[in-house]
C-alpha cells in the first residue's frame, strides 16, 4: 500500500496517519487543503518525498475542492492554494517542487475541467515517479552494501517518508533483495521519534533485522565496531551542506571520527544546488515535543513546563562529511561542486 494516494470515491487525498504508528494504523481521507495542510504540519504525512507528493496531490486537492465554473478563478484559487500548501513547513524542498509542478501544468489547462484533469494526473505521475526513483537509488546503493553490513540510520526514510520504498531504507531493501543479509540499526530520532516509532516499525513489517538505539548510543555503537555503513535520507541538498533531520549532524561527525562511510540517500528533487546552507530556513517547532513526555497526551512532563526550548527539526551537515551522495542518477562522489552538476544534468 502506498503512504499517499488519491481515493478517486471521494476525490481526496488518502494517507496513512503517521502520527498514530506503532499504536495504531489507520489511513485519513483529506477532502480539503485545509485538512491537508493541517496534516503536514503535525507530521500525519511526512518524509522529503512523501511531502513532494501531498504537495503535488494537495494542488490536485484545491482543483476539485472548489466548486466554481471560471477559469480565471479557478486558476487564482490554484495560486494561493500553492502558496498556503507551501508555507506548512519550509525545510524539505520536494514540498515545493511537488506543489510547484502540478500548479505550472495545471495552469495550462483551458477549460476547468481540463484543469482538473491536469492537476491531478501530473500529481499520479510525480507520485508513480517517486516509486521509481526510489528503486533506482536502491539498486544504485545496493551496490555499497557488502553481504553482512549493518548499517545505522536515523529518521524514518523508509516506505513511510516516500510513496513508497525508501531512500536510505531503499538502499537496504535492494540489498536485501538482492539477496544479502543485512542488519539495521535504528536511532529513535528525538524529539519525533520517527526512528523508534517508524523505521522499527515498518522494518519489522518487512522482517528485517532492526535494533533500536537512543540517539546518544550512536557513539557507542560505532566504537564497538557494531557498524559497517551509516546511511540517512535528505530534505534539501545545497551546494555546501545537506539538511536531514536534527541530530544528522552529530552522527556525521561520529561516523569520520570512526572511519565509517556516510552516504546520504535522496533523489534528483531534494536537491537545490542553487543554494547554500545560510539561504535554508530550519523548522523551529513546538517546546511541547520537548517538554513532554508524548505530545499526543500532553500529560507528563518530562522537564520544567516553563523551562527555555530550543526545537529545530533540522540540522544541516556539511558535504565534507559525506562519503557519497546515493541518488536516482547514480552514485556521487566528491568533488561534489563538479560531479552534482554533472551526475543530475544541472
Ligand atoms: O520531520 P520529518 O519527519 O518530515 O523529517 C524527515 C527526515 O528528516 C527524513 O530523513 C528526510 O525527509 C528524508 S526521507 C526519505
Amino acid at each position: 500500500m502506498r503512504t499517499i494516494f488519491w481515493d478517486y470515491d471521494t476525490s481526496s487525498v488518502a494517507l496513512i496517519e503517521q502520527s498514530l504508528l506503532p499504536d495504531e494504523f489507520k489511513v485519513i481521507k483529506c477532502s480539503t487543503i485545509e485538512e491537508l495542510a493541517d496534516a503536514i504540519k503535525r507530521l500525519a504525512v511526512r518524509g522529503a518525498p512523501a511531502l513532494e507528493a501531498a504537495g503535488a496531490y494537495g494542488i490536485a486537492l484545491a482543483a476539485h475542492q472548489i466548486d466554481c465554473r471560471d477559469v480565471e478563478e479557478l486558476k487564482n484559487f490554484l495560486r494561493k492554494a500553492a502558496k498556503f500548501l507551501s508555507s506548512t513547513r519550509p525545510t524539505a524542498v520536494n514540498l515545493f517542487y511537488g506543489i510547484d509542478r502540478v500548479l505550472n501544468a495545471a495552469l495550462k489547462g483551458k477549460t476547468v475541467e481540463e484543469i482538473k484533469n491536469i492537476a491531478l494526473s501530473e500529481a499520479e505521475k510525480i507520485a508513480d515517479e517517486d516509486v521509481v526513483r526510489n528503486k533506482l537509488i536502491g539498486s544504485f546503493g545496493a551496490k555499497l552494501l557488502e553481504d553482512g553490513d549493518t548499517v545505522l540510520t536515523y529518521c524514518n526514510t523508509g516506505r513511510l517518508a516516500t510513496v513508497d520504498w525508501g531512500t536510505a531504507l531503499g538502499v537496504v531493501r535492494s540489498a536485501i533483495k538482492e539477496g544479502k543479509e543485512i542488519k539495521v540499526i535504528a536511532c529513535e530520532t528525538r524529539p519525533l521519534n520517527q526512528g523508534s516509532r517508524l523505521t522499527t516499525w515498518e522494518l519489522m513489517q518487512d522482517g528485517i533485522d532492526v535494533t533500536l538505539i537512543t540517539d546518544s548510543m550512536a557513539g557507542i555503537v560505532m566504537q564497538r565496531h557494531m557498524v559497517d555503513k551509516v546511511i540517512v535520507g535528505a530534505d534539501r541538498i545545497v551546494r555546501d551542506a545537506v539538511f536531514n533531520k536534527i541530530g544528522t549532524y552529530m552522527v556525521a561527525i561520529l561516523a569520520k571520527e570512526h572511519g565509517i562511510p556516510f552516504f546520504v540517500a535522496a533523489p534528483k528533487t531534494t536537491f537545490d544546488w542553487s543554494r547554500n546552507m545560510d539561504d535554508v530556513t530550519i523548522e523551529e517547532r513546538n517546546r511541547d515535543e520537548l517538554i513532554y513526555c508524548h505530545i499526543k497526551c500532553k500529560k507528563s512532563l518530562i522537564a520544567p513546563k516553563d523551562v527555555k526550548v530550543f526545537n529545530p527539526a533540522f540540522d544541516a551537515t556539511p558535504l565534507k562529511y559525506v562519503t557519497a551522495l546515493i541518488t536516482d542518477k547514480g552514485v556521487i562522489f566528491p568533488p561534489y561542486e563538479e560531479n552534482v552538476p554533472k551526475t543530475l544534468k544541472f
